[in-house]
Parts: structure tokens; C-alpha cells; sequence
């Protein structure tokens, strides 16, 4: 079977960015960063990214490519019959638990979208936004129903293929996410509330590390790179031969970081200028941003334009996770891409509806003290991703071939790759591994 691949350099930097920007950086960045106590979560969150998780994204990317196959078929070209392969199961399981609960929040974005044109109430107090994103958020059927139609759109491009649906919208759509990201930026760093949300933000007060902020800044960094369950190794493998896998991990960390940056930079003026907390969770950036936008000139085409955006870099995040068990049903199972879409889809719609209703009458249902909602993201960010990027390093850095990993790595790159090179592979064997490690046996109190 002949297999697609991505047309331009600019289309695999698009795609790439596009996956890994989305809600894990305007929602799940501010959220996580207000509950860890600021800063020093956010030092975490860069040292994981850029030194856990660019050599892992270069793992994935060299696996992607040099096999040219599903996460599955991966793993049986280059280990056949050994156990390395269930690290693809791992992935499968996680990206349809983070399909399903990220699903939840990208209807949020449709739904304040609309409700953006419409107009929020006349009432723009603090008290009165938190109390309607309250009302909506367990009003049950409704917020089910956004899931359900933000699932049906991923369905729609899912089933038409990869290059003419994700390619050609990612390429235009990032770079507007972008400029009004800093714009907005700006806005907030003339509130009055700037310097205490900034404080917030970069003066570190390390005394608030504790094992649990470490595991939460490891899961985010993870979340935040759609690292771990094979994701860029699906992406990779439509990867051109010549594309230069380091470069390419590298500015695909650095935007990434940049635009959770810049929404912490929204974020955290408008959290202390409204007098809201920035420990409230999930629900932070949807009762921050109303606030927000009452306050600007033309606030209701801004937050229309806001909100529609941050719906299409959801659409181009959860394409990529749904394309990992597409694109393995596909190949492993000869199903039709239709059906393969049909199978994935649906099953993130019955997850997806049951994390939406847990905002509402499943509220009660706990899992080791979770909501379906939490549980779904907790295991798979904080546990999932890390346990497959680091089964993922492992393999890359100990048991492939070491021919395949420098000339993969050398590819389209010039004399400095060498040196470079040498580095991934020593964060690939030791590095990255034993820390993983570490974080979890105290994050998670293993002894
Ligand atoms: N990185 C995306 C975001 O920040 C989410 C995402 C897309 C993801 N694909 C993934 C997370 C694969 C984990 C694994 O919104």
C-alpha cells in the first residue's frame, strides 16, 4: 500500500506544531501552573521539555520514519515478536482516554464560541461569569452534545485522509493563533493586576516543589508535546526522507512553549486583576477569559475570534491523536479508513459523553477519588505518556540499531548534527530513562 506524506517542509512543521499546540497550552498550561503555585512548576515543565522531551520527540520521529508505519507495525519491523511492542497498546488506551476527556473541554470552545456572538450576560461581573460557566458546564446535555459535535467534525476530516484535510488547514491556521495570542498579550500586560500575575509566573518560590508538582510538570510537559503514545511516530512516518529530525523537534518545543508562555502571560494578569484564584482547575481559563474580554474594546469579536480559534487548534490536536489508532486499524486490521475512523470516533464518543456528564449527575462517580474527567487525564498524562516515552527512549537508545539512529538523525542536516547527535543519544539511554524513573517512584510515593 503506498502511503501518504507530507507535501512541504512548511506542511511537516505545521502539522507537528499543529498537534502539539491546543488546549495543553491555553487551558491545561495556565490550569496546571495556577494548582502547582506558579513558577517553579513552570521551570519544571522547561527543563522536561527541553531536555526529557525533545530527545524523546526525536525517538519518536526516527522510529516514524525509518519504518514508515502505524505505531503497531513500528515496533513489529524493528523488534519483531518481542515485547517492546505494547508500548503500542499503551498508546492506543491513552490516546482515546485524551481523545474522550479533551473532547469535553474543545465543546466548552464551541460553545463559548457561539455563545460569544450571542453575548454573555449583561451581568460581566466575576460572581456572575464563574456562576453561568458553573450552570453550563453541569447542565449535562448540553455540554454532551458539544462533545458529541466536535467528535463528528474530527470524523468528518478524519475520513477524507490525512494530507488534504490536516495540511492545508494547519497551515493557515497557526500562524493567525499566533498574532492574537500576542496581541491579547499585550492587552494583559497592561492590566493593572500585571506585575503580581507576572510574579506569579517567573519569580519561583522552590519551596513549592514537592514530588507531586514534579510529576504534574512531567505530565504536562508530555501532554503538551503530544509525546509518549506514538503520536509523532504516526505523524513521522509521513515524513519526507530528507526532513531534519532535531531542527524539527526543536521548534516544535520552542512554539510550543512560547504560546503556553504567552497564555500564562494572558491568564495570570487578568487572574489577579479580577481577583479570581488561580488554583481553580479546569475551569480557570473559561471564567477568566469572559472577564477578559468585557473589559476590551470589541470584546465580543475578539472573544468570537478567541474562542473559534483555540476550537481549530483543539480540531488539529485531537486529529493527530485520533490518526495513531486510524491509521493502526488501517494497516494492521485492513479496515477502511472509513471504518477505522467510524470505530475510533465512536468510541471517544461514549468516554467523551461520560467525562462531560461528570461535570453533572456523574459528578458523584469517583475513581481513587477522581471524576471520570480527572481520572482520564491524570493516568494518561501523569502516568501513560511518561511510562511510553520511556519505553520509547529505551528502545531508541539501547536496543536499535545504532547506524539507524545517527543516519536518521544526520538526515538534512549539516556538520553540527554530529555533536548533537551524540548528545540525544546519551539523554535517550541515561538521561531521560532514570529521571522518569525518579519522578515517578516519588511522585506517585512508590515506597
Ligand atoms: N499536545 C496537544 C495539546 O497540547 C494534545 C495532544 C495531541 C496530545 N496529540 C497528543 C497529547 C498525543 C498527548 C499525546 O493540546
Amino acid at each position: 500500500m503506498s502511503r501518504a506524506q507530507f507535501a512541504t517542509r512548511l506542511g511537516v512543521i505545521a502539522t507537528t506544531v499543529g498537534s502539539a499546540v491546543g488546549l495543553g497550552n491555553i487551558w491545561r498550561f495556565p490550569y496546571e501552573t495556577g494548582v502547582h503555585g506558579g513558577a517553579a512548576f513552570l521551570l519544571l515543565d522547561l527543563f522536561f521539555i527541553f531536555i526529557i522531551g525533545v530527545p524523546v520527540v526525536c525517538a519518536e520521529f526516527i522510529i516514524g520514519r525509518h519504518t514508515g508505519s502505524n505505531i503497531r507495525g513500528a515496533f513489529r519491523m524493528l523488534a519483531p515478536r518481542q515485547a517492546w511492542g505494547w508500548v503500542s497498546y499503551i498508546g492506543i488506551t491513552a490516546s482515546v482516554l485524551i481523545l474522550s476527556f479533551y473532547s469535553v473541554v474543545a465543546g466548552w470552545t464551541m460553545h463559548y464560541t457561539v455563545k460569544s456572538v450571542a453575548g454573555f450576560s449583561d451581568n460581566t461581573s466575576t460572581e456572575a461569569l464563574h456562576a453561568q460557566f458553573d450552570s453550563f458546564a453541569s447542565g449535562n446535555i448540553l455540554p454532551m452534545l458539544w462533545t458529541l459535535a466536535f467528535l463528528a467534525i474530527n470524523y468528518l476530516i478524519l475520513s477524507r485522509g490525512v494530507q488534504k484535510g490536516i495540511e492545508r488547514m494547519s497551515n493557515i491556521l497557526m500562524p493567525i493563533l499566533f498574532a492574537i495570542l500576542l496581541l491579547f498579550t499585550v492587552n494583559s500586560l497592561m492590566m493593572p493586576g500585571a506585575k503580581e500575575g507576572l510574579m506569579f509566573l517567573f519569580s519561583p518560590d522552590f519551596s513549592a516543589i514537592t514530588p507531586s508538582v514534579v510529576l504534574g510538570a512531567m505530565g504536562q510537559a508530555f501532554f503538551s508535546l503530544s509525546l509518549g503514545l506514538g503520536c509523532l511516530i504516526t505523524y513521522s512516518s509521513y515524513f519526507k526522507s530528507d526532513t531534519p529530525l532535531l531542527r524539527t523537534a526543536l521548534i516544535t518545543a520552542g512554539l510550543d512553549t512560547f504560546v503556553a508562555i504567552l497564555a500564562g502571560m494572558i491568564i495570570f494578569p487578568a487572574v489577579f486583576t479580577f481577583g479570581q484564584q488561580p488554583e481553580a482547575g479546569p475551569k480557570l481559563v473559561f471564567e477568566v477569559l469572559p472577564s477578559i474580554f468585557a473589559d476590551m474594546a470589541g470584546g465580543v469579536v475578539w472573544s468570537t475570534l478567541f474562542f473559534l480559534l483555540l476550537f481549530l487548534a483543539s480540531l488539529t490536536s485531537t486529529i493527530s491523536m485520533a490518526e495513531i489508532t486510524i491509521a493502526y486499524l488501517c494497516e494492521e486490521f485492513r479496515m477502511t479508513r472509513r471504518g477505522a475512523t467510524a470505530l475510533s470516533i465512536g468510541v471517544a464518543m461514549i468516554l467523551g459523553s461520560l467525562c462531560a456528564l461528570s461535570f453533572g449527575v456523574l459528578g458523584d462517580m469517583k475513581v481513587f477519588g477522581l471524576t471520570l474527567f480527572n481520572l482520564f487525564d491524570y493516568t494518561s498524562s501523569n502516568i501513560l505518556l511518561p511510562i511510553g516515552g520511556m519505553i520509547i527512549s529505551l528502545f531508541v537508545g539501547w536496543k536499535l540499531d545504532r547506524s539507524v539512529v545517527i543516519s536518521e538523525l544526520s538526515a538534512g542536516g549539516g556538520r553540527a548534527t554530529k555533536f548533537a547527535t551524540r548528545i540525544v543519544i546519551f539523554c535517550l539511554r541515561w538521561l531521560a530513562p532514570v529521571c522518569i524513573a525518579m519522578v515517578f517512584i516519588f511522585g506517585l510515593n512508590i515506597f
